[in-house]
């Protein structure tokens, strides 16, 4: 891989940090639990998939290196961001570990394998929804450096692009992170997929010109019922597919699903601070003294969703019976 998020050696887990991206590519070394648990918070590593695995070796590090108390540890990495399914997920399963008595440092490098081979198998999926020539927006980052590697979403389309298939994408900067402006189009630029960029209030005018095949996004929670959290802004692009008649995808490994939530609602929704919106690195581009709404993510409700995509096969027009079908099993 040409990119990745994360590395772990024995007690040290290295992180690329996401802020500095793409001017500088900064390596981070972590030693402790509390050093993980800021670099998710402050979103030097981000995106669901790689939240849970970095959560994970943050767990390593606070029971197996640091001999910390495991439910402080649990509970300190857990309070980190509230969206995310992937994070608890991770987290609940090494501590069932440490219960068992397993090799925990093992068991988290497991969690990062298995996410790399899902990843694959999403690729693999997805590429069948793909035509031999399309053009594809996508929102936010859903690749490598969201992932284990290879990514979700972006994966997708990785994988249709190494088939060989005509890929040009369209890349939504995604305010205020600016994720995809940031990491997307770095990632695109590595691989050499041809790309454009475009502010986020570009895209509805560009399906109305007939320039977007298809729409492919992340997840970071899946409720029972098939409705998704992602980067604030996914669901404006879903109502804008639909009205288009464009294919709406949301991929995302199993890992994302929350089967104890029925519906969207139900979801948690990060709200960061107003900050964030009114100075970007550094600068004001709005007056101090106003205040912002930043929303992190926002909820697209099922039936605006033509397929989601995970590693055990597509799920077309996703409702409560088909979810558990396939994800409702160990
Ligand atoms: O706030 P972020 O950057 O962590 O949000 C990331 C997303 O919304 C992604 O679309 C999602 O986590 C899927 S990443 C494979």
């Amino acid at each position: 891989m040409k990119v990745k998020a994360f590395k772990w050696t024995p007690g040290k887990l290295k992180v690329l940090n996401q802020l500095k991206l793409p001017q500088q590519e900064e390596w981070l070394t972590l030693t402790t639990y509390q050093d993980v648990a800021l670099a998710i918070k402050d979103m030097i590593v981000r995106g669901a998939p790689a939240i849970g695995c970095v959560a994970a070796y943050g767990f390593v590090l606070g029971v197996k290196y640091n001999k910390e108390n495991p439910q402080k540890v649990y509970e300190t990495l857990k309070n980190t961001r509230p969206t995310a399914v992937n994070l608890f997920w991770a987290l609940e399963r090494m501590y069932e570990a440490l219960k068992l008595g397993k090799d925990i440092e093992g068991e988290a490098e497991t969690i990062e394998k298995e996410d790399f081979e899902i990843n694959l198998k999403i690729g693999e999926e997805g590429s069948k929804l793909i035509p031999q020539e399309a053009k594809i927006l996508t929102h936010c980052n859903t690749g490598a450096l969201a992932t284990a590697g290879w990514g979700t979403a972006l994966g997708v389309i990785r994988s249709s692009y190494k088939q060989g298939k005509k890929i040009f994408v369209w890349v939504d900067e995604t305010r205020p992170y600016l994720q995809g402006a940031r990491l997307t189009a770095w990632e695109l630029l590595k691989e050499g997929i041809p790309h454009k960029i475009i502010t986020d209030n570009t895209a509805g005018f560009l399906m109305r010109l007939k320039e977007v095949n298809a729409v492919i996004v992340g997840a970071d929670r899946i409720t029972a019922n098939g409705d998704v959290a992602n980067k604030i802004g996914t669901y404006s692009l879903a109502v804008l597919a639909k009205e288009h008649n464009i294919p709406f995808y949301v991929a995302a490994p199993t890992s994302t699903f929350d089967l104890n939530l029925q519906k969207g609602e139900e979801i948690p929704i990060e709200e960061r601070s107003a900050d964030e919106v009114k100075n970007c690195f550094g600068c004001y581009i709005a007056p101090e003294k106003s205040d912002a709404l930043h929303l992190a993510f926002d909820i697209t409700p099922a039936e605006l969703i033509t397929a989601i995509i995970t590693e055990r096969g597509i799920i077309n027009k996703p409702n409560k019976e088909k979810i558990m079908k396939i994800v409702g099993f160990i």
